[in-house]
C-alpha cells in the first residue's frame, strides 16, 4: 500500500528490464525512498521500503539505457520527456531580471487572452515540485471577462453576508473570542476588505478580480498539501511573465469560496477540493519605470 491519494492507495510500480540494464547504480542512487538498491551486482526493488515507490519518476529521468519504466500514482512511462537543449535554459541574469520586473498587475487593456497563451502558462506551471507526487492541485480556467466578473461578484455577495453577520451581535461576540492577532487582523483588514469590495461592485467596480479577462483557481484535493497550489501559482505567474501577461496573486477569494458549497459547484470547481488561491492574469494597461528592493524580514546565519 502507498500514500494515499484521489487516485487511490496503490503505490508506484518500478520495472526494469534486465536484458538492457547495465546495473550502473544510477536509479539505485537517486531513489529519494530507497525502493530501488544496488546489491549483489543487480538492481533490487523493495517494495515494501517505507511507503513504496512514490512514483517520482526520478529513476527514469537518469537511466542511461532507458532500462526501468515507472507506472501508477497518475505516472506512465511515456510521461517522461526530453530534456530542452543547454542553449534553452536561462541563465541566472535573465531570471533575476524577470523576477525583477514583474509586478502584481490589477489594471488591464482591453484585450482578450488566447486560451493557447493560458495553456502555455498551466503547462509551464504543472512543472513546480509538488509535496509528493502526483499532482493533488487542479486548475478551473474562467476565460473571458464575463466570467471573471460573475465569479467577482459571486465574491462580493459572500462578504456582503459575512459583513451583516460580524457587525451584528452575535458576530461581535464571536469577535470577541478570537486571538488577539486575529481580532486585531479581522478589524483592520478583513472587514474594511469586505466593505470595500461590496462598495465596490455596488458602484460597478471589481475590486475582488480587478476587471481581470481571464483567471486561473487553483484548488487542492484533500489528499494533497495546501502549499502546493501557492507553488504552481508562483510558477504560473512566473510563465506569465515570461509571456507578456500581467498577473496578480488573488487570496481573498478562496477563504469565503472555501464555505460556498453553492458556489464553488457554480464556478465548477471539482467536487471535494479546496479553494486555495485565484491568479488573474491579462495585458497590463500599466506601465513600471522601476523595480523595488523588499528585503526578507530576516535573513540570519547560525
Ligand atoms: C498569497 C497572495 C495573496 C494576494 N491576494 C491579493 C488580493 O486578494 N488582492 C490584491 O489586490 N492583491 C493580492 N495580492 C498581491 C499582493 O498585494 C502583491 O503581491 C504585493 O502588494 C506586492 O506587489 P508586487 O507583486 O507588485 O511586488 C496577493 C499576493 C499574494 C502572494
Amino acid at each position: 500500500m502507498g500514500i494515499i491519494g484521489s487516485f487511490g492507495d496503490a503505490a508506484g510500480n518500478p520495472v526494469i528490464d534486465r536484458a538492457t540494464c547495465t546495473v550502473c547504480g544510477e536509479c539505485a542512487g537517486i531513489c529519494p525512498v530507497e525502493v530501488l538498491s544496488k546489491r549483489d551486482g543487480e538492481i533490487r526493488i523493495d517494495r515494501s521500503k517505507g511507503f513504496g515507490c512514490i512514483a517520482c519518476g526520478q529513476c527514469m529521468m537518469v537511466c542511461p539505457s532507458d532500462s526501468i519504466a515507472v507506472s501508477g500514482r497518475n505516472l506512465s512511462p511515456s510521461d517522461v520527456i526530453g530534456l530542452p537543449s543547454p542553449d534553452r535554459r536561462a541563465a541566472i541574469d535573465p531570471v533575476e531580471a524577470l523576477m525583477l520586473s514583474r509586478r502584481s498587475i490589477r489594471r488591464f487593456r482591453d484585450e482578450a487572452v488566447p486560451r493557447e497563451a493560458i495553456d502555455r502558462v498551466i503547462a509551464a506551471a504543472a512543472t513546480a515540485p509538488m509535496g509528493i507526487p502526483p499532482w493533488e492541485v487542479g486548475i478551473t480556467v474562467f476565460h473571458g471577462g464575463a466570467k471573471v466578473q460573475d465569479l467577482s461578484w459571486d465574491i462580493a455577495d459572500a462578504y456582503e453576508r459575512i459583513l451583516k453577520f460580524f457587525e451584528g451581535p452575535v458576530g461581535a461576540l464571536f469577535r470577541m473570542m478570537m486571538k488577539k492577532p486575529a481580532r486585531q487582523q479581522f478589524r483592520s483588514f478583513i472587514l474594511p476588505l469586505g466593505r470595500i469590495l461590496v462598495e465596490g461592485k455596488r458602484k460597478g467596480t471589481d475590486y475582488v478580480l480587478y476587471g481581470a479577462p481571464a483567471a486561473l483557481l487553483f484548488h487542492a484535493s484533500p489528499y494533497g498539501d495546501g502549499a502546493d497550489a501557492f507553488i504552481a501559482c508562483t510558477y504560473a505567474m512566473l510563465a506569465a511573465e515570461a509571456t507578456g501577461l500581467g498577473s496578480c496573486m488573488i487570496g481573498c477569494v478562496p477563504p469565503v469560496l472555501e464555505r460556498r458549497k453553492d458556489l464553488m459547484k457554480k464556478h465548477g470547481l471539482p467536487e471535494g477540493h479546496i479553494p486555495k488561491i485565484v491568479l488573474i492574469l491579462g495585458y497590463p494597461a500599466v506601465r513600471f519605470r522601476k523595480a523595488i528592493r523588499r528585503p526578507f524580514l530576516s535573513v540570519g546565519d547560525r
